[in-house]
């Protein structure tokens, strides 16, 4: 690119990196593992290459067209074919750490009913092995969000319990192939909003919610969402309790899960919204996190959810309970809950997995925060601390990551390749977000890593490319990966150097 850094942070308007104590990578321990995340079908491309088979994702995409502008991820960024080129990019910056994950359909194209495909374990064994050679650490989900579309077909993926045993033979596939060398493993990514999407909204597959959402193809969504997160729970623990059993000891990795964790507050300083705003962290986070710690659902969901909230037998809370070593925390957002236990809920969402809450960004014409390309994602920097902090006390302070946090431009129509390199506004982003990180730590939270999304733009989801989470721009023609302004930032922070020195 072809600006000063100086010009960009200046941009007519004076400097604007001039706090006065800009947060330094010596605000965290020394071994804190600072790195970039990505996902397979968001970067890797490549999806009928070498025996991969159609995953969930491609099939929804293809059939149903996804997103706006009906852009799918047939080629991603290209990373099946440029690894190489994005772990020397990843070298560059001075990454400690690198967050991916694996394709499933890559590994098992047809589940457990069929072979591991070679090829596909040969191209993360790539990976793995240059990561490693270039001093970065491999940090691997094992799923995030894709997998064979034949266990959709075949009995209904995460409907089924049948899913658990497809995804603790992928994991074992996973640990017995890569575990030597793979010391972080994420079980899932976000389950909690796979079954918001999947099975409430229904924007992403299989498309299953109720009205009044558009995009339904059927579904049940007083049901489903319990059900399929519960299938993952158990997929989770029964995952973990292999590697804790069978690969802990040899291997000496941990397990995780991940969660996406907005911080709510409450709406007005009423009981009834305060409440809400702690429900619908219960509902949340205590949803995701309280049965692979304390081997059960809170108690507020099984008062709200009766008979509607699935069991754990005895033998099941037993391997749930300390089933992960450490708490994967996506953050992005702070928003509003507010209370509807008293009145209609506008969304089912909201009563069935909130929490009998409705989610708002704005209080008297005033928005929580700046805004972002993404609908409920809003800057508030002092969300992060009060996250962590909401997860340590109510987990007595069990080891945490923060396995994604990242800004969105605002789209803007027409906006040039220059303004999207010049991204002043994911620095102080990043700046902000990293600072309120720093106190929680000061404070005793027991953080060991963060992981900045995205390592480069990617596709999100049903947003497609527009949105724009990376450190580099990728040129959709020529797959070129150009460092933004905040790539520049992110390798000077590492460095411990404050961006303008
Ligand atoms: C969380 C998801 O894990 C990731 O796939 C997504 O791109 C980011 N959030 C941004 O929305």
């Amino acid at each position: 690119a072809s600006f000063s850094i100086l010009d960009a942070s200046n941009n007519g308007n004076g400097p604007r990196f001039s706090q006065e104590n800009p947060i330094k990578r010596s605000d965290f321990p020394p071994g804190f593992l600072f790195g970039a995340a990505t996902a397979a079908y968001q970067v890797e491309g490549a999806y009928l290459e070498d025996g991969k088979s159609i995953s969930n994702w491609d099939e929804f995409c293809h059939s149903k067209g996804c997103g706006e502008n009906g852009e799918n991820g047939d080629i991603a960024d290209n990373h099946y074919h440029l690894y190489m080129k994005d772990i020397e990019m990843m070298h560059s910056l001075g990454l400690k750490a690198y967050r991916f994950s694996i394709s499933w359909s890559r590994i098992l194209p047809r589940g457990r009913f069929g072979e591991v495909n070679p090829l596909g374990i040969m191209f993360y064994n790539k990976i793995i092995d240059n990561l490693i050679l270039k001093g970065i650490e491999p940090f691997v989900t094992i799923h995030h969000e894709d997998f064979p579309q034949e266990l959709e077909d075949r009995y209904g993926s995460w409907l089924d319990p049948q899913m658990q045993d497809d995804f603790v033979h992928f994991a074992e596939t996973c640990f017995k192939s890569f575990g030597d060398r793979v010391k972080y493993w994420v079980t899932i990514n976000e389950p909690n909003l796979v079954t918001e999407m999947g099975y409430e909204k229904g924007t992403y597959p299989p498309n299953h919610c109720s009205q009044p959402f558009g995009n339904c193809l059927s579904g049940n969504s007083d049901i489903e969402p319990l059900l399929v997160m519960h299938n993952m729970l158990l997929a989770h623990g029964k995952a973990a309790k292999i590697y804790h059993e069978q690969f802990q000891l040899k291997q000496g990795g941990l397990t995780g899960l991940v969660a996406h964790c907005f911080m709510y507050e409450p709406f007005t300083n009423t009981e009834l919204d305060r409440e809400a705003a702690k429900r619908a962290l219960i509902f949340n986070i205590g949803w995701s996190f309280d049965p692979p710690i304390f081997g059960d659902y809170p108690q507020e969901m099984h008062e709200y959810h009766g008979n509607g909230l699935p069991k754990f037998s005895p033998e099941e809370k037993e391997f749930m309970k300390n089933s992960i070593d450490f708490i994967g925390i996506n953050h992005y957002s702070a928003i509003y809950a507010k209370d509807c236990t008293n009145s209609t809920c506008l969304e089912s969402s909201n009563r069935v997995i909130k929490g009998f809450l409705e989610i708002t960004a704005e209080r008297d014409g005033v928005l929580i925060g700046d805004p972002t390309s993404m609908p409920r994602f809003f800057v508030v920097p002092r969300g992060m601390k009060e996250i962590v902090d909401y997860v340590k006390n109510r987990y007595n302070n069990t080891p945490m990551f923060i396995t994604e946090n990242g800004y969105s431009s605002p789209n803007v129509e027409n906006v040039s390749v220059e303004e999207i390199l010049n991204d002043y506004k994911r620095i102080e982003f990043h700046q902000a977000y990293l600072a309120s990180l720093a106190e929680s730590i000061r404070n005793g939270a027991d953080v060991r890593g963060y992981f900045l999304w995205s390592l480069m733009d990617n596709y999100e989801w049903t947003y497609g490319y527009n949105v724009r989470f990376g450190l580099h721009y990728v040129d959709r023609k020529t797959f070129d990966r150009i460092p933004k302004l905040s790539a520049k930032w992110y390798q000077n922070f590492l460095k411990n150097n404050t961006f303008i020195d």
